[in-house]
């Protein structure tokens, strides 16, 4: 089976407050880990400073399909592609649907790595934006050991 691998980074289109928004990603989070996992996808989600970027890994049928749904989503606009290539294997093969979100503790990480207010992710691309994700969801991985 061959696997692929699709970056994108997006708008957020979720209009509250923080507990609404916290909500909605609560929800996004809960269909990702059960679709996800049902179709063979691994991967994770960032969201910082207004924007949202994943990566989503597997078979590209899975993974195309996938993306057609997200791509519909009104919560988030503006969904902008960095990748879509084969891998030889997984960079995620513990997150059906891996998160790393805003907090405390992560606005430190965030800005030494450059994502802060206004960043670009056009900039970054897509393998950068796939070690960043990797990097962090690793990082999560061991704190949680
Ligand atoms: C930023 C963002 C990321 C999402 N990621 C996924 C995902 O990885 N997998 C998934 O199935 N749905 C994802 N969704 C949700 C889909 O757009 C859609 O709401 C969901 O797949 C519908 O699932 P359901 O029919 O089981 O409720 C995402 C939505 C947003 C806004």
């Amino acid at each position: 089976m061959s696997l692929y691998q699709l970056v994108y980074y997006s708008r957020n289109a979720i209009a509250g407050d923080a507990s609404v928004f916290e909500a909605e990603v609560d929800a996004i989070l809960a269909a990702s880990r059960r679709n996800n996992e049902a179709a063979g996808i691994t991967g994770a989600l960032l969201f910082n400073a207004g924007v949202f970027a994943q990566v989503l890994e597997g078979p590209l049928a899975a993974v195309e399909a996938t993306f057609e749904r997200i791509q519909q989503d009104e919560r988030h606009g503006d969904v902008s592609l960095l990748a879509l290539e084969p891998i030889a294997q997984r960079s995620f093969s513990n997150w059906a649907m891996g998160f790393v979100g805003h907090s405390a503790e992560n606005a430190q990480r965030f800005a030494a790595i450059g994502l802060t207010r206004g960043f670009d992710p056009a900039r970054l691309g897509g393998h950068k934006m796939h070690a960043i994700l990797r990097d962090l969801t690793l990082e999560e991985e061991a704190a949680a050991a």
